[in-house]
Protein backbone atom coordinates (compact mmCIF):
# COMPACT_ATOMS: atom_id res chain seq x y z
CA UNK A 1 0.00 0.00 0.00
CA UNK A 2 1.02 3.60 -0.72
CA UNK A 3 1.80 5.52 2.20
CA UNK A 4 0.04 8.46 2.81
CA UNK A 5 1.01 11.74 3.57
CA UNK A 6 0.09 14.43 5.51
CA UNK A 7 -1.17 17.23 3.05
CA UNK A 8 -3.41 13.86 2.06
CA UNK A 9 -5.49 14.14 5.49
CA UNK A 10 -8.17 16.26 7.02
CA UNK A 11 -6.48 18.39 10.17
CA UNK A 12 -8.72 20.84 11.16
CA UNK A 13 -9.57 20.55 14.61
CA UNK A 14 -7.68 17.39 15.14
CA UNK A 15 -5.79 16.52 18.04
CA UNK A 16 -2.36 15.11 15.63
CA UNK A 17 -0.24 13.30 17.32
CA UNK A 18 3.67 13.82 15.41
CA UNK A 19 6.61 11.45 16.14
CA UNK A 20 9.57 12.97 15.88
CA UNK A 21 12.77 12.79 15.88
CA UNK A 22 14.21 15.55 18.42
CA UNK A 23 17.01 13.42 19.36
CA UNK A 24 20.03 15.95 19.38
CA UNK A 25 23.17 16.80 20.94
CA UNK A 26 23.38 18.58 24.13
CA UNK A 27 26.48 19.68 25.43
CA UNK A 28 26.86 19.94 29.38
CA UNK A 29 25.24 22.74 29.76
CA UNK A 30 22.28 21.09 27.93
CA UNK A 31 22.71 23.79 24.62
CA UNK A 32 21.92 21.92 21.50
CA UNK A 33 24.77 21.65 19.65
CA UNK A 34 23.49 20.67 16.40
CA UNK A 35 19.35 21.47 15.63
CA UNK A 36 19.72 19.87 12.34
CA UNK A 37 16.75 17.23 13.22
CA UNK A 38 14.51 20.12 14.64
CA UNK A 39 14.89 22.03 11.58
CA UNK A 40 14.03 19.55 9.70
CA UNK A 41 10.67 18.58 10.86
CA UNK A 42 9.68 22.50 10.55
CA UNK A 43 7.74 21.97 7.50
CA UNK A 44 5.64 19.57 8.95
CA UNK A 45 4.74 21.29 11.80
CA UNK A 46 4.18 24.26 10.41
CA UNK A 47 2.00 22.62 7.98
CA UNK A 48 -0.16 20.92 10.50
CA UNK A 49 -0.83 24.05 12.45
CA UNK A 50 -1.44 25.92 8.98
CA UNK A 51 -3.72 23.79 8.46
CA UNK A 52 -5.89 24.08 12.09
CA UNK A 53 -4.49 21.09 13.91
CA UNK A 54 -3.36 20.56 17.52
CA UNK A 55 0.23 20.00 17.44
CA UNK A 56 1.30 17.00 20.00
CA UNK A 57 4.91 16.48 19.33
CA UNK A 58 6.69 13.05 20.87
CA UNK A 59 10.32 12.06 20.62
CA UNK A 60 12.95 10.70 22.41
CA UNK A 61 16.09 12.37 23.53
CA UNK A 62 19.22 9.86 24.52
CA UNK A 63 18.82 6.23 26.58
CA UNK A 64 17.21 7.02 29.87
CA UNK A 65 16.94 3.38 30.05
CA UNK A 66 12.76 3.89 31.12
CA UNK A 67 13.47 6.46 33.73
CA UNK A 68 12.98 9.75 34.38
CA UNK A 69 16.14 11.33 34.41
CA UNK A 70 16.18 15.72 34.16
CA UNK A 71 19.33 15.09 31.92
CA UNK A 72 17.22 13.92 29.56
CA UNK A 73 14.47 16.04 29.80
CA UNK A 74 13.03 17.62 26.98
CA UNK A 75 13.28 21.34 27.52
CA UNK A 76 15.70 22.58 25.70
CA UNK A 77 14.30 21.19 22.89
CA UNK A 78 11.12 22.84 23.69
CA UNK A 79 12.74 25.95 23.97
CA UNK A 80 14.81 25.76 20.69
CA UNK A 81 11.47 25.38 19.25
CA UNK A 82 9.88 28.17 20.45
CA UNK A 83 12.41 30.03 18.87
CA UNK A 84 12.57 28.64 15.42
CA UNK A 85 8.41 28.67 15.27
CA UNK A 86 8.31 31.97 16.43
CA UNK A 87 5.24 30.88 19.03
CA UNK A 88 4.91 29.38 22.14
CA UNK A 89 5.56 25.34 22.65
CA UNK A 90 4.87 24.13 25.76
CA UNK A 91 6.34 21.17 27.61
CA UNK A 92 3.84 18.64 28.80
CA UNK A 93 4.94 16.78 32.21
CA UNK A 94 5.27 13.70 30.63
CA UNK A 95 3.78 11.68 27.55
CA UNK A 96 0.73 10.01 29.16
CA UNK A 97 -1.24 9.93 31.83
CA UNK A 98 -4.47 12.10 32.98
CA UNK A 99 -2.66 15.55 33.10
CA UNK A 100 -1.10 15.83 29.70
CA UNK A 101 -4.86 14.17 28.29
CA UNK A 102 -6.08 17.27 30.09
CA UNK A 103 -3.24 19.90 28.56
CA UNK A 104 -4.31 18.52 25.04
CA UNK A 105 -8.00 18.62 25.82
CA UNK A 106 -7.63 22.32 26.37
CA UNK A 107 -5.15 22.69 23.14
CA UNK A 108 -6.69 25.15 20.33
CA UNK A 109 -6.01 24.77 17.47
CA UNK A 110 -2.82 25.91 15.70
CA UNK A 111 -1.21 25.25 19.30
CA UNK A 112 1.76 23.32 19.52
CA UNK A 113 2.97 20.92 22.93
CA UNK A 114 5.43 19.32 22.94
CA UNK A 115 5.37 15.62 25.16
CA UNK A 116 8.16 15.07 27.47
CA UNK A 117 10.93 12.24 26.53
CA UNK A 118 8.86 9.24 25.24
CA UNK A 119 11.92 6.50 27.13
CA UNK A 120 11.20 7.79 30.31
CA UNK A 121 9.04 5.17 30.05
CA UNK A 122 10.20 1.52 29.36
CA UNK A 123 7.47 0.20 27.50
CA UNK A 124 7.92 3.03 24.99
CA UNK A 125 11.25 0.38 23.88
CA UNK A 126 9.48 -2.60 24.80
CA UNK A 127 6.45 -1.57 22.00
CA UNK A 128 3.83 -2.27 24.96
CA UNK A 129 0.24 -2.66 23.95
CA UNK A 130 -0.85 -0.61 27.12
CA UNK A 131 1.33 1.89 26.30
CA UNK A 132 0.74 2.04 22.67
CA UNK A 133 -2.93 2.10 23.63
CA UNK A 134 -2.38 5.17 25.81
CA UNK A 135 -0.32 6.73 22.94
CA UNK A 136 -2.85 6.59 20.69
CA UNK A 137 -6.07 7.47 23.28
CA UNK A 138 -3.67 11.26 22.86
CA UNK A 139 -4.88 11.85 19.18
CA UNK A 140 -7.27 11.50 16.06
CA UNK A 141 -4.65 11.70 13.53
CA UNK A 142 -0.88 10.16 13.62
CA UNK A 143 1.89 11.53 11.75
CA UNK A 144 5.80 9.86 11.40
CA UNK A 145 8.13 12.36 10.45
CA UNK A 146 10.85 10.57 12.53
CA UNK A 147 12.66 8.67 9.99
CA UNK A 148 15.91 8.91 12.75
CA UNK A 149 13.95 6.22 14.57
CA UNK A 150 11.70 4.64 11.80
CA UNK A 151 14.27 1.42 12.67
CA UNK A 152 13.23 0.92 15.63
CA UNK A 153 9.90 -1.15 16.67
CA UNK A 154 8.82 1.08 19.68
CA UNK A 155 5.21 1.93 21.03
CA UNK A 156 5.70 5.40 19.21
CA UNK A 157 7.28 4.54 15.92
CA UNK A 158 5.00 1.18 15.20
CA UNK A 159 3.09 -0.33 18.37
CA UNK A 160 0.57 3.24 18.66
CA UNK A 161 0.00 3.43 14.58
CA UNK A 162 -2.64 -0.32 15.59
CA UNK A 163 -4.79 1.95 17.15
CA UNK A 164 -5.58 4.86 15.13
CA UNK A 165 -7.53 5.26 12.57
CA UNK A 166 -5.70 8.20 10.04
CA UNK A 167 -2.17 7.21 9.93
CA UNK A 168 0.42 9.61 7.78
CA UNK A 169 3.84 9.97 7.28
CA UNK A 170 5.32 13.74 7.35
CA UNK A 171 6.78 15.68 4.82
CA UNK A 172 10.75 14.22 6.13
CA UNK A 173 9.64 11.13 6.28
CA UNK A 174 9.00 11.20 2.57
CA UNK A 175 11.74 13.37 1.40
CA UNK A 176 13.86 10.74 3.34
CA UNK A 177 12.57 7.76 1.96
CA UNK A 178 12.48 9.27 -1.58
CA UNK A 179 16.02 10.47 -1.42
CA UNK A 180 17.57 7.00 0.07
CA UNK A 181 15.42 5.08 -2.62
CA UNK A 182 17.16 7.28 -5.37
CA UNK A 183 20.42 6.04 -4.20
CA UNK A 184 19.17 2.98 -3.34
CA UNK A 185 17.17 1.29 -6.14
CA UNK A 186 18.03 3.41 -9.18
CA UNK A 187 21.67 5.00 -8.76
CA UNK A 188 23.21 6.98 -11.24
CA UNK A 189 26.86 5.41 -12.02
CA UNK A 190 29.40 5.03 -11.13
CA UNK A 191 28.22 4.61 -7.51
CA UNK A 192 30.45 5.39 -4.90
CA UNK A 193 30.08 4.64 -1.35
CA UNK A 194 32.51 6.07 1.89
CA UNK A 195 32.41 4.20 5.07
CA UNK A 196 34.28 5.58 8.45
CA UNK A 197 33.42 5.89 11.83
CA UNK A 198 35.02 3.48 14.61
CA UNK A 199 33.93 -0.06 13.79
CA UNK A 200 33.39 -2.54 11.16
CA UNK A 201 31.12 -4.69 13.39
CA UNK A 202 28.53 -1.62 12.82
CA UNK A 203 28.89 -1.66 8.89
CA UNK A 204 29.07 -5.53 7.99
CA UNK A 205 25.64 -5.34 6.67
CA UNK A 206 25.91 -2.00 4.81
CA UNK A 207 29.17 -3.24 3.31
CA UNK A 208 27.61 -6.71 2.16
CA UNK A 209 24.99 -4.97 0.97
CA UNK A 210 26.57 -2.41 -1.04
CA UNK A 211 29.53 -4.89 -2.70
CA UNK A 212 26.76 -6.00 -4.96
CA UNK A 213 25.69 -2.36 -6.20
CA UNK A 214 28.41 0.14 -6.47
CA UNK A 215 31.52 0.50 -8.07
CA UNK A 216 33.68 2.07 -5.56
CA UNK A 217 33.41 1.44 -1.67
CA UNK A 218 36.27 4.08 0.18
CA UNK A 219 36.69 3.12 3.32
CA UNK A 220 38.42 5.09 6.32
CA UNK A 221 38.10 6.42 9.67
CA UNK A 222 38.86 3.48 12.92
CA UNK A 223 37.38 0.77 10.30
CA UNK A 224 40.02 0.98 8.23
CA UNK A 225 42.58 -0.84 10.38
CA UNK A 226 40.57 -4.20 10.63
CA UNK A 227 40.83 -4.63 7.11
CA UNK A 228 44.61 -3.15 7.10
CA UNK A 229 45.38 -5.99 9.70
CA UNK A 230 43.36 -8.63 7.96
CA UNK A 231 45.36 -7.75 4.87
CA UNK A 232 48.80 -8.23 7.14
CA UNK A 233 50.05 -4.93 8.05
CA UNK A 234 51.23 -4.24 11.33
CA UNK A 235 48.59 -1.14 11.89
CA UNK A 236 50.38 -0.44 15.85
CA UNK A 237 47.79 0.95 18.65
CA UNK A 238 45.18 1.73 16.30
CA UNK A 239 41.79 0.71 16.66
CA UNK A 240 41.60 -2.98 15.70
CA UNK A 241 38.18 -5.57 16.48
CA UNK A 242 40.29 -8.79 16.88
CA UNK A 243 36.96 -10.61 15.91
CA UNK A 244 36.09 -9.27 12.87
CA UNK A 245 39.28 -9.48 11.13
CA UNK A 246 38.53 -13.10 9.31
CA UNK A 247 35.01 -11.30 8.23
CA UNK A 248 36.79 -8.12 6.62
CA UNK A 249 39.35 -10.98 4.36
CA UNK A 250 36.05 -12.10 3.46
CA UNK A 251 34.57 -8.93 2.53
CA UNK A 252 38.04 -7.89 0.68
CA UNK A 253 37.97 -11.16 -1.35
CA UNK A 254 33.70 -11.12 -2.43
CA UNK A 255 34.90 -7.33 -3.60
CA UNK A 256 37.79 -9.31 -6.49
CA UNK A 257 36.56 -8.38 -9.51
CA UNK A 258 33.65 -6.59 -9.14
CA UNK A 259 34.40 -3.16 -7.59
CA UNK A 260 36.92 -1.35 -6.27
CA UNK A 261 37.73 -1.72 -2.42
CA UNK A 262 39.86 0.82 -1.47
CA UNK A 263 41.84 1.18 1.99
CA UNK A 264 43.84 4.11 2.58
CA UNK A 265 47.40 4.30 1.82
CA UNK A 266 48.78 6.88 4.24
CA UNK A 267 47.93 7.96 7.81
CA UNK A 268 48.47 10.62 9.95
CA UNK A 269 49.35 8.63 12.97
CA UNK A 270 50.44 10.19 16.48
CA UNK A 271 52.21 8.77 19.50
CA UNK A 272 49.04 9.10 21.29
CA UNK A 273 45.36 10.69 20.99
CA UNK A 274 46.32 13.74 21.87
CA UNK A 275 46.24 17.11 20.55
CA UNK A 276 49.96 17.65 21.58
CA UNK A 277 51.66 14.52 20.88
CA UNK A 278 54.00 14.01 18.32
CA UNK A 279 52.76 13.33 14.91
CA UNK A 280 53.81 12.17 11.69
CA UNK A 281 52.30 11.05 7.99
CA UNK A 282 53.25 7.37 7.46
CA UNK A 283 52.71 4.68 5.14
CA UNK A 284 51.10 1.54 5.61
CA UNK A 285 54.37 -0.11 5.55
CA UNK A 286 55.41 2.41 8.44
CA UNK A 287 52.95 2.61 10.69
CA UNK A 288 54.88 3.02 14.24
CA UNK A 289 55.09 0.19 16.59
CA UNK A 290 53.90 1.84 19.09
CA UNK A 291 51.92 4.81 17.56
CA UNK A 292 48.09 5.25 16.68
CA UNK A 293 46.65 5.89 12.97
CA UNK A 294 44.05 8.99 13.69
CA UNK A 295 43.10 10.33 9.95
CA UNK A 296 43.75 9.52 6.41
CA UNK A 297 47.09 10.77 5.03
CA UNK A 298 46.92 13.27 2.04
CA UNK A 299 48.02 10.76 -0.14
CA UNK A 300 44.75 8.85 0.41
CA UNK A 301 42.71 11.90 0.17
CA UNK A 302 43.71 12.87 -3.28
CA UNK A 303 43.28 9.19 -4.27
CA UNK A 304 39.57 9.70 -2.53
CA UNK A 305 38.79 12.53 -4.13
CA UNK A 306 39.60 11.66 -7.51
CA UNK A 307 36.72 8.87 -7.26
CA UNK A 308 34.39 11.03 -5.59
CA UNK A 309 35.28 13.32 -8.18
CA UNK A 310 34.16 10.64 -11.26
CA UNK A 311 31.01 9.72 -9.19
CA UNK A 312 27.52 10.09 -10.44
CA UNK A 313 25.76 8.96 -7.17
CA UNK A 314 27.39 9.10 -3.39
CA UNK A 315 27.20 7.93 -0.24
CA UNK A 316 28.86 8.67 2.67
CA UNK A 317 28.13 7.84 6.63
CA UNK A 318 31.46 7.86 9.33
CA UNK A 319 34.26 10.24 9.73
CA UNK A 320 37.48 9.49 8.64
CA UNK A 321 39.40 9.96 11.58
CA UNK A 322 39.16 11.57 14.86
CA UNK A 323 37.88 14.83 13.51
CA UNK A 324 36.57 16.26 16.78
CA UNK A 325 40.04 16.78 17.14
CA UNK A 326 41.79 19.81 14.82
CA UNK A 327 45.32 17.82 13.97
CA UNK A 328 43.25 14.90 12.83
CA UNK A 329 40.16 16.21 11.10
CA UNK A 330 42.03 17.39 8.17
CA UNK A 331 40.72 13.77 5.90
CA UNK A 332 37.05 14.45 7.08
CA UNK A 333 36.77 18.28 5.84
CA UNK A 334 39.00 17.65 2.60
CA UNK A 335 36.27 14.25 1.76
CA UNK A 336 33.44 17.02 3.06
CA UNK A 337 34.63 18.88 0.71
CA UNK A 338 35.26 16.60 -2.23
CA UNK A 339 31.67 15.56 -1.73
CA UNK A 340 30.41 18.95 -1.80
CA UNK A 341 31.89 19.49 -4.78
CA UNK A 342 31.10 16.64 -6.89
CA UNK A 343 28.08 16.43 -9.43
CA UNK A 344 27.04 13.42 -7.99
CA UNK A 345 23.32 13.24 -6.29
CA UNK A 346 25.45 13.34 -2.77
CA UNK A 347 23.52 11.74 0.22
CA UNK A 348 25.08 11.92 3.71
CA UNK A 349 24.07 10.76 7.13
CA UNK A 350 24.84 9.61 10.34
CA UNK A 351 25.19 12.39 12.90
CA UNK A 352 29.54 12.73 12.72
CA UNK A 353 29.54 12.88 9.00
CA UNK A 354 26.62 15.63 8.77
CA UNK A 355 28.75 17.49 11.96
CA UNK A 356 31.29 17.75 9.59
CA UNK A 357 29.63 18.59 6.50
CA UNK A 358 27.73 21.95 8.53
CA UNK A 359 31.32 22.50 10.10
CA UNK A 360 33.01 22.56 6.75
CA UNK A 361 30.42 24.79 5.73
CA UNK A 362 29.16 22.80 2.57
CA UNK A 363 25.68 21.53 3.52
CA UNK A 364 23.79 23.38 1.25
CA UNK A 365 25.91 21.34 -1.42
CA UNK A 366 24.69 17.97 -0.46
CA UNK A 367 22.15 16.68 -2.47
CA UNK A 368 19.94 15.12 0.96
CA UNK A 369 21.42 14.90 4.72
CA UNK A 370 19.81 12.61 6.14
CA UNK A 371 18.54 13.03 9.61
CA UNK A 372 19.22 9.33 10.50
CA UNK A 373 22.07 7.54 11.34
CA UNK A 374 21.38 4.06 12.21
CA UNK A 375 17.78 4.30 10.42
CA UNK A 376 19.70 5.65 6.79
CA UNK A 377 22.47 2.85 6.46
CA UNK A 378 19.48 -0.19 8.21
CA UNK A 379 17.82 1.63 4.48
CA UNK A 380 20.26 1.55 2.51
CA UNK A 381 21.44 -2.27 3.61
CA UNK A 382 17.67 -3.22 1.92
CA UNK A 383 16.36 -3.76 5.83
CA UNK A 384 12.51 -2.91 6.12
CA UNK A 385 12.39 -0.09 8.60
CA UNK A 386 9.19 -0.95 10.90
CA UNK A 387 8.39 2.64 11.27
CA UNK A 388 7.62 2.39 7.59
CA UNK A 389 6.58 -0.69 7.63
CA UNK A 390 3.62 0.49 9.94
CA UNK A 391 3.02 3.57 8.02
CA UNK A 392 2.35 1.29 4.88
CA UNK A 393 0.59 -1.00 6.21
CA UNK A 394 -2.02 1.86 8.40
CA UNK A 395 -2.13 4.03 5.62
CA UNK A 396 -5.61 3.26 4.94
CA UNK A 397 -8.65 4.06 7.16
CA UNK A 398 -8.65 1.46 9.38
CA UNK A 399 -11.32 0.19 12.49
C1 LIG B 1 19.53 8.12 16.37
O1 LIG B 1 20.12 9.05 16.95
O2 LIG B 1 20.11 7.39 15.53
C2 LIG B 1 18.06 7.93 16.61
O3 LIG B 1 17.51 9.00 17.30
C3 LIG B 1 17.79 6.61 17.29
O4 LIG B 1 18.34 6.62 18.57
P1 LIG B 1 18.68 5.23 19.29
O5 LIG B 1 19.85 4.63 18.56
O6 LIG B 1 18.97 5.58 20.71
O7 LIG B 1 17.44 4.36 19.15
Amino acid sequence: MAIRRVDQVELKGKRVFVRVDFNVPLDEKKEITDDTRIISSLPTINFIYGAGGKVILASHLGRPKGKRDPKYSLAPVAERLSRLLDRGVSLAPDCVGEEVKGQIERMKEGEVLLLENLRFHPEEEENEESFSRALASLCDVYINDAFGAAHRAHASTEGMTRYIRTVAAGFLMMKEMESLEKALLNPQKPYVAILGGAKVSDKIGVIQNLLNKVDTLLIGGGMAYTFLKAKGFEVGKSLVEGDQIGLSLNLLEGAKGKMKFLLPSDHVAAERMDVQARREIVSNEKIPGDWVCLDIGPETIGVFSDEIKTARTLFWNGPMGVFEMEPFSGGTFAIARAVANSQAFSIVGGGDSVAAVNQAGVADKIGHISTGGGASLEFIEGKKLPGIEALRKNSGEIG
